[in-house]
């Protein structure tokens, strides 16, 4: 989604402004643009396609000596296409801006502005913002800026820039994400930390509708009256290697084999004495048993991710488990209340749906609870209880590590649970928990066998559909290797629980349609084994992921992958690094940008 940046300071702009916006390309975008003062002038420079096409309009433009303040935006395109002209910053020659987000009322601003004789160039929601604070202008840029926010609906991060202040940039934001970082005389506006990594890991978070201001190379934060606010400075702990590739082609593989790091990071903290361990955030045994029913809501991986929390705190601890998608939670008017908790699952912390059902949960009177990535995201902010993974910046838009630490977290949540509960010793839970500290060794191993899926990857490249199936927890995770593979290879693939293959579905397997079957439940095999032939039968070539000591006769699958061995339950853990492997390999054969698959961002923002 659309990044901001800004900066104030006595470093030369533009290539500030770049730099950061170059650390904000994960998001995914189709425009980019800065706006800087020269000589006293807002210099804009804007273009539909990526930053290197904006350098290179910016030195023909002749804008690399711009002053030391300006913001820059890349645009995911919502209202109107991707043009020059949607393109952000707007305005004009007084005052521009940048925006995240969505203004829900800006038809009504639009009728508003344009019976007052303003004309509109763009398609933008954004453009009705610029218009508005230049309607209210009167010399005074907070004044101005809390006149618009008490007029404008949705959600939205704006960094402006007035011509009668050039040594200044004013940002504001609600429900989209904003940084103010500070450095040695200098300030900073972004959209996430990386952004600003080069050059300082302080920041501050900016609460809704609070004005920061950045001038004379420090910034200062206003509550939406104007008064000043302390804020507690952060300072991130990611440093600048964690966000560079560090000599991997592309960010998805460097942080497929992060995930044995980042599984521990995310675990160890949360073990006391061999025992699961969330008081710091403080979810205690006795609480977590307290509750009839447990929801989990999230969208995309992170909502798999919840599947396979399901499964395992179902089968653990016999507690009721409901997972639902973001998007739909909030319609379907869930019937949640006091007793019940409602885990939201989110690497980014910004995701717009996820951000409104937990809103919506917490209206119901449920208990909330985070498992988020990002450290001070909305979502991790507003939720009664956080538990962060500690992945690290995850760069590309394909998921990967971000999933493996969110279910490491629901297996701790699980043991714990179902030991308060008493449906397992306290001998059964350090054991199980150890055997989860035991998993990175093994994906380790897993890591080293990548040869298997790359193979897998070179069978795949010229499909045009694909299947994928298991059952039970194989079936979650078919889900997510089936999401994976399509995202980035662009490959149609879909998954089905195995069994309701030939309710409909199997009339598609042909040659031509591969199918990978996941079968590490052995106590599910013998069956996913019996799909596995019907597609063998028909022509269709199957690839089967299952343990290592497991032989597979050829009348069953084409190809085998093996995986070392723990508990059933805990074999999501592995399964998954093969499939983000196969689908990895399929879209580097394929000839794809893997990092920033076409139409997608990394953090979605918007509903
Ligand atoms: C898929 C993927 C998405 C995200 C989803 C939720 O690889 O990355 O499906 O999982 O958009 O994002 P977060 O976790 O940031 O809420």
């Amino acid at each position: 989604m659309c990044g901001i940046v800004g900066y104030v300071g006595k470093q030369e702009c533009t290539e500030v402004l770049l730099d950061a916006l170059s650390k904000l390309e994960y998001r995914g975008y189709d425009s980019a643009g800065i706006a800087v003062f020269q000589d006293g002038e807002i210099r804009v420079s804007k273009t539909k396609g990526r930053i290197a096409d904006l350098k290179e309009k910016i030195l023909k433009e002749g804008m690399i000596h711009g002053g030391s303040c300006g913001i820059g935006h890349t645009r995911w395109a919502t209202h109107g296409e991707p043009s020059d002209i949607n393109s952000h910053p707007h305005g004009n020659a007084e005052i521009s801006i940048v925006h995240n987000g969505i203004i829900e009322n800006y038809q009504k601003i639009k009728s508003f502005l344009e019976k007052h004789g303003y004309v509109f160039e763009s398609q933008t929601d954004t453009e009705t913002v610029a218009k508005l604070l230049n309607y209210y202008y009167n010399g005074d840029p907070m004044e101005t800026i809390q006149k618009v926010l008490g007029d404008i609906e949705g959600s939205y991060a704006l960094g402006i820039v007035f011509k009668d202040f050039p040594e200044s940039v004013y940002a504001v934001r609600k429900d989209s994400p904003l940084i103010v970082g500070v450095g040695e005389g200098e300030a900073f506006i972004a959209s996430d930390v990386p952004a600003i990594l080069k050059f300082t890991r302080n920041y501050y978070l900016l609460d809704t509708d609070e004005i920061a201001v950045l001038s004379g190379g420090r910034a200062q934060i206003f509550d939406k009256y104007g008064t000043p606010v302390e804020k507690e400075l952060m300072v991130a702990d990611w440093d600048m290697e964690a966000a560079e590739k560090g000599g991997y082609e592309h960010f998805m593989l460097k942080e497929i084999n992060e995930q044995p790091n980042a599984i521990k990071q995310t675990v160890s903290p949360r073990i006391k004495d061999g025992m699961p361990d969330f008081e710091e955030c403080g979810m205690t045994a006795e609480k977590l048993a307290s509750y009839n029913n447990i929801f989990v809501v999230a969208c995309g991986t992170a909502m798999h991710a919840g599947l396979v929390g399901k499964y395992v705190i179902e089968k653990l601890a016999r507690v009721p488990v409901t997972v639902d998608v973001a998007s739909e939670f909030r319609y379907r008017d869930p019937i949640i209340g006091s007793n019940d908790l409602v885990i939201v699952v989110s690497q980014s912390g910004e995701t717009a749906d996820t951000l409104e059902a937990l809103k919506l949960s917490k209206r119901l009177g449920a208990d909330t609870l985070a498992i988020v990535n990002v450290v001070g995201s909305s979502i991790a902010r507003e939720a009664d209880m956080v538990i962060y993974t500690h992945a690290g910046p995850e760069i590309s838009v394909a998921s990967t590590k971000a999933y493996s630490v969110q279910i490491s977290v629901f297996y701790l949540l699980a043991f714990l649970l179902s030991y308060a509960r008493k449906m397992i010793s306290e001998d059964e839970c350090r054991r199980l928990t150890s055997v989860l500290e035991s998993v990175p060794n093994m994906i380790d191993m897993i890591l080293k066998q990548e040869k298997s899926c790359q193979y897998v990857a070179s069978q795949l490249i010229n499909s045009e559909n694909l299947l994928y199936i298991g059952r039970g927890l194989d079936y979650a995770l078919s889900m997510e290797g089936s999401l994976k593979l399509k995202e980035i290879s662009y490959i149609h693939s879909e998954s089905y629980a195995a069994g309701e293959l030939k309710h409909g579905t199997i009339s598609l397997v042909t040659e031509s349609m591969p199918l990978i079957a996941v079968a590490t439940q052995r106590d599910l095999f013998d069956k996913t084994v019996s799909n596995a032939k019907e597609v063998k039968a028909r022509g269709g070539k199957v690839i089967f992921v299952t343990h290592d000591y497991i032989n597979v006769d050829d009348d069953v699958a084409d190809y085998k992958i093996g995986l070392p061995t723990v508990d059933d339950i805990l074999m999501p853990m592995l399964t998954v690094v093969p499939l983000q492997l196969i689908a990895y390999y399929t879209s580097v054969l394929r000839g794809n940008d893997v990092d920033k698959p076409r139409n997608l961002a990394k953090s979605v923002t918007v509903e």
